[in-house]
This record gives structure tokens, C-alpha cells and sequence, in this order.
């Protein structure tokens, strides 16, 4: 599609995209046509391993008061040689997508999203985390449990070519990689949707960056990533699903 793309639509696409997204050109909703409302998650295989997460009111993280946290946040690239335990990674999954209320339409989070749509998936390059073989996971926030995607060797080395050469991704215990489901946010807000995908995704790695700075580590976010590569080594389509943000996160030197 973007070989077919000409200089001058190039230059417009970032305006044409705000323009067409404006109240006026939106149609009817799926949702007020009435269609079925997505799944609230992506559906899983459920042959694959499961991984019990220390449930989120067994969470215990050092008391540091938001002040703190702001003050000392940084984007951190280069990490302790710890790992993360899996207590801490649970803390940072429920801070950034955890579940406080389930509705038949609608999840209620530890982030704001728009009209509650949550369009996320949380997939988890792990490096080194205590309890865990190395390889990508994802996280089933309705569950609160990990879930095994793809143990392969050689994993870590090909998400550091698709996030731009990024070597903090093999360096950092782990690398969130938020995957969006458009059609969850579409089905109510039509292509204007796309646009609250991206300010979702704010809103979820800032709450990384804040619970982080709480365990005495740090995070940076990742923009700068080959979408196709990033898509196609996580078996995405890159239309119904996509790689939207990433973020390494380790514990500080
Ligand atoms: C949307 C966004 C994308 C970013 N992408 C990257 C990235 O790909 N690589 C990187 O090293 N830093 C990235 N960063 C981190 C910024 O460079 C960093 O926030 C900025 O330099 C300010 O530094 P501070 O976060 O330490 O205050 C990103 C930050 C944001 C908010």
C-alpha cells in the first residue's frame, strides 16, 4: 500500500488524517447500528502454558509517594544486571492494564480509556524475570495471568531489529510491546477511534514509567519500531491487530 503512496500525499496524510477524523464525516457507528460488540479480550489458545500472577491485592511494593516518583522519572536505557521478580511484573501488568471491574460491554481499568474500550493487548518480551523462561508472553489482563506465545530462540535478537536496532530491548529484563485492536475502539467511535488508540497508549506507558520509578526501576518508551517487522514477528496482521508502543524496563544500576 505505501510503495503506491505519492510524495505529496505523503506530506498531507498527517493532516488529511486529523481532517478526516473531525465529528462531521463520521458516519453511524457499529455500535448504534446495533452489531455485536467485540470480544472484551482477543481470544487465546488455551493449549499454551498459563502463568498464575501474584494476584493484585497480594501485591506489595515499597510505599514512595507520587511526588517521588515524578521528580525522579527518567527514561532509562540502561539497566541493572537483576532480573525482575515475578511479584514486580505483576505490579507493573496491573499498573499499566489491570482489571478492577468487568461490564458486558466494558472493562474498568487502572488507566482511563476511551469509553472504557480498552483496545489493548500487552505482549511481554521477557529477558529476565525470575520464574520465567526467556521469550515473548502475553499478558491476559481478564485472567491476570501470563500466557507462553513464542518461546523460540533467537526471539529477543529479531524484536531488537524490528524496534529500530534498539539494544536496550535485549539489555532490559522486559519489553512491553501494547498491541492495538482497533475494531474494539472502531465499533464505537468509527476511524475517529484511531486516534484515541494512540492517546490509550499514553496513558497506559506513562502509568509504566510511574510504576517503575515505585520498584526502583525505569522504563523508556519505544516509537521508533519497524511496524511490519514488529507485526510479523508477533504473527499480527497489522490491520485488526497491531504493534501501537513499546517500552523496556529494567531495574536501575
Ligand atoms: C511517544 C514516545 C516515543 C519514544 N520513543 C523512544 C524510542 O523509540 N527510543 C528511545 O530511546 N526513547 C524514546 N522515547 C523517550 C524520549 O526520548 C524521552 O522521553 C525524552 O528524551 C525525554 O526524556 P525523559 O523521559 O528522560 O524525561 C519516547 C518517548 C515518547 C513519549
Amino acid at each position: 500500500m505505501t510503495d503506491k503512496i505519492t510524495k505529496g500525499q505523503k506530506e498531507l496524510i498527517g493532516l488529511e488524517f486529523m481532517e478526516f477524523t473531525k465529528y462531521k464525516y463520521l458516519g453511524t457507528s457499529d455500535q448504534r447500528k446495533g452489531k455485536p460488540h467485540p470480544p472484551l479480550e482477543v481470544p487465546f489458545d488455551k493449549n499454551k502454558k498459563q502463568i498464575d500472577l501474584p494476584a493484585p491485592e497480594d501485591i506489595s511494593i515499597p510505599k514512595k509517594d507520587l511526588r517521588t516518583c515524578l521528580e525522579e522519572r527518567i527514561s532509562l536505557r540502561k539497566y541493572a544486571d537483576k532480573p525482575l521478580t515475578l511479584m514486580e511484573l505483576a505490579w507493573l501488568l496491573w499498573a499499566t492494564q489491570g482489571v478492577k471491574e468487568i461490564g458486558e460491554i466494558w472493562t474498568k481499568r487502572t488507566v482511563p480509556s476511551a469509553g472504557a474500550r480498552h483496545a489493548f493487548e500487552t505482549f511481554l518480551l521477557i529477558n529476565n524475570v525470575e520464574e520465567l523462561r526467556a521469550g515473548v508472553y502475553r499478558y491476559l489482563a481478564l485472567e491476570h495471568k501470563l500466557i507462553e506465545y513464542d518461546l523460540t530462540e533467537g526471539i529477543a535478537d529479531r524484536i531488537v531489529v524490528g524496534a529500530y536496532g534498539q539494544k536496550m530491548v535485549k539489555q532490559a529484563p522486559a519489553t512491553f510491546i501494547w498491541v492495538a485492536v482497533p475494531y474494539r475502539m472502531t465499533w464505537r467511535y468509527g476511524t475517529r477511534g484511531y486516534r484515541y488508540l494512540h492517546l490509550d497508549a499514553g496513558h497506559v506507558c506513562q502509568n509504566l514509567y510511574l510504576a517503575a520509578e515505585n520498584i526502583d526501576a525505569g522504563c523508556c518508551a519505544i516509537a521508533a519500531f519497524y511496524d511490519e517487522q514488529m507485526n510479523q514477528i508477533l504473527g499480527l496482521d497489522g490491520k485488526e491487530l497491531f504493534t501501537i508502543y513499546m517500552a523496556a524496563v529494567g531495574k536501575k544500576n
